[in-house]
Formats: C-alpha cells, structure tokens, sequence
C-alpha cells in the first residue's frame, strides 16, 4: 500500500501532535511504502515570517526523524522542494468547481473566526489534492479534520478522469482514531495556535513547570475526584501502564490525594516516554547539515515520481510538449 501523509512546519510540534498522528505515521511504516512530507507551501497560506518557515521545518524534520522515521525505506521530503505539485495544482484547479472548495468547513471556520482569506486558504485543498494525487497514494492517515480533504481530493480526481482519461488513483482516507484530543495545559484541545502545548523534546524542567501548571477544577485534598473530568489524568492515560492508570483511577475517586502529586508523576513519564528518543534529537540538533541532506535525497526520490505523474497529466490535457524547456 502506498501512503502519505503531510504535516504543517507551523510550529513546534508537542505531544497532542504526536499522540494526534506522527505515532501512527511511523507505525505505519512496517508493510506499508511511505511517503511523509513537510507542507511549508500550505503554512505559507497564514503568512508566518520567513525565519521561523525555515525554522520549523527543520524542526519538524528532526522530531520524525527521532521519533522514528525510516530515513532509508520512507521517501520524507519538504513540499517545496518537488514544484511539480504547484503545477498539478493548477491543472486540478481548472477542472475543481469553485462551490466545492466554497463548502469546505476548514476554511469556512476560519472565515467566521474573522480571518480574512487569501487565495491560497481558499485553494488550499486543491494543492492537498496535488500532493495526493501525484504520488499516486492508496491511503491517507489524517486527522477527523482532514476528512473532508480527502474527499474532495477524491472529487477532483473523479473531474480529471472523466474529463481527460484516468490519469489519477483516487485515494482511500484512513481516519487516525486518535485517543481522543489531547487537552492543553490550559484544558483546551492542545494546539500551537492556542499556545498551550508540551513540547515532546522542551528541556525537562521546562516539561516539569508546564505540566505543574495544568488547570484542574479546586475540589481540595482530601475530597473524592472525578478522573474523567481531569485534564492531568486525560494526559497520564496516554502515558501510563493500564495497571497504573487504574491505581490512579481509584486514589482519584477516593479522595486524599492532590492533584500536585498525579502532576508530578505525569511529568516523570512525559519524560521517561521521550527519553530514549531524546539523544537522537540533540545528536541531529547539533548536525542540520544531515537533516538537510536527508530531505535532499527525499526531494530527489519523490521529484521523480512526481515529474512521471506530471508528464501523464500535462499531455492529457493538450501540453504534453514543451517548447521552451
Ligand atoms: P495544531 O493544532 O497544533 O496546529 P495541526 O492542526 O498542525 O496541529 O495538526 C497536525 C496533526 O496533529 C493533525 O493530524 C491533527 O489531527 C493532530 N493533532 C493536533 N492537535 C491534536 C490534539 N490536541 N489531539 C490529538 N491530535 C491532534
Ligand atoms: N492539511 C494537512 C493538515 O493541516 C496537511 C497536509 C497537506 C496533508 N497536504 C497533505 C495531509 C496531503 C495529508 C495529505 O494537517
């Protein structure tokens, strides 16, 4: 099964993201072709400065590659560096009816969170349907938001086809059951917008004092609590052996127990989870010339799968020839 999947250099990645995707996206890897990218061409639609684009990219790059990527059997690239996809784009974009990408929620609900759209937030799924479509991926592991992109990637596929001949596979979504949202320290859905992640890789102390600041409700001490309305224990679920999680499940509902001592010990296994990934991430940290080589070999692998699809889908539509390259 070929799959792919992007994820956006907006920032630096944290544990929601993790637990969200990126597990799966290196689990995914045993029996399966991968192909991972970094989507700086879709971040570049909120206009982030130019710095922290090269930034975080980079940044993104070394948290998969540490996690776990397999920098020799899957293909990790950086977007931008296979324009072919641009190019795609707009041929996909003359067969994609303007009231689809209009009925897109991801964009509607950022309209009506009063940003003012660019083209390229309005396009911005007919570039993901580019990425998809031009590798020719079987399967999609996204997020439950991403779900309608997939759809519509399929919809555009099917316009192209039948217009211009079946050029195109159309893709399957594979729904990333996450374990649930992962909640922020300040108890909404962890996210770089809202500010309020755990970084998987931040210095410990720094892991120690956030999760110390975990918002939790003022039921004292000795009072019985309910776990399922804990922000502290949605997180120690994610990180605890089940044998612990129901010891904790039990202290919780009893009462005699403050929520300081359950921080303390989700800090110790924030820590303790990332630990043995951790040496490799300060080892690429010190060295992004070999970071930057391995998205180089990703590009050059991916470029020519992405140029082959090209080929087929510029001669479909009537340009098959190139006068002037
Ligand atoms: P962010 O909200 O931090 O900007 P993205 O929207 O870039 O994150 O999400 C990248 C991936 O991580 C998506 O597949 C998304 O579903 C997943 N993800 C992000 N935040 C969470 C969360 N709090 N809980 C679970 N999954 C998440
Ligand atoms: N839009 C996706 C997100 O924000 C990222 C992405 C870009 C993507 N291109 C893709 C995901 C192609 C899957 C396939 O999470």
């Amino acid at each position: 099964m070929r799959v792919l999947s992007g994820i956006q250099p907006s920032g630096r990645l944290h544990i929601g993201n993790y637990f969200g995707a990126i597990r799966q996206h290196i689990s995914m890897q045993r029996g399966n072709d991968c192909f991972y990218f970094i989507a700086d061409y879709h971040a570049l639609t909120s206009n982030p400065s130019p710095k922290d684009v090269a930034t975080f990219t980079l940044d993104v790059a070394m948290d998969y590659i540490a996690l776990g990527l397999d920098i020799e059997k899957t293909i990790f690239w950086r977007q931008s560096d296979v324009p072919e996809v641009t190019e795609l784009t707009w041929l996909l974009s003359c067969v994609t009816p303007k009231g689809l990408l209009e009925r897109c929620t991801s964009y509607k609900d950022k309209v009506a969170q009063g940003i003012s759209p660019n083209h390229g937030l309005f396009a911005y799924p007919v570039l993901q349907a580019a990425d998809i479509l031009i590798y020719k991926s079987n399967v999609v592991p996204v997020g439950a938001d991403q779900k309608q992109h997939i759809e519509v990637t399929r919809d555009i596929a099917g316009y192209f086809n039948n217009t211009y001949g079946e050029i195109f596979v159309l893709p399957e979504d594979h729904i990333i059951e996450s374990v649930a949202v992962v909640p922020g320290v300040d108890g909404r859905k962890m996210s770089k917008s809202y500010k309020n992640t755990i970084e998987m890789f931040e210095p410990e102390k720094s892991i120690k004092s956030k999760v110390m600041k975990i918002v939790t409700d003022s039921t004292p001490v000795e009072s019985p609590k309910d776990p399922d309305k804990c922000n502290v224990f949605a997180l120690l679920k994610l990180f605890a052996s089940p044998e612990e999680i129901k010891q904790w499940d039990e202290r919780y509902r009893k009462g005699g127990m403050g929520y300081g001592e359950a921080k303390k010990r989700l800090a110790e296994l924030i820590v303790e989870y990332f630990g043995p990934f951790r040496q490799k991430r300060t080892e690429l940290e010190s060295n992004p010339d070999y970071v930057k080589q391995m998205l180089a070999k990703g590009a050059h692998r991916a470029r020519a799968i992405a140029a082959k699809t090209l080929a087929e889908a510029r001669k479909a539509v009537g340009l098959g020839e190139y006068y002037g390259r």
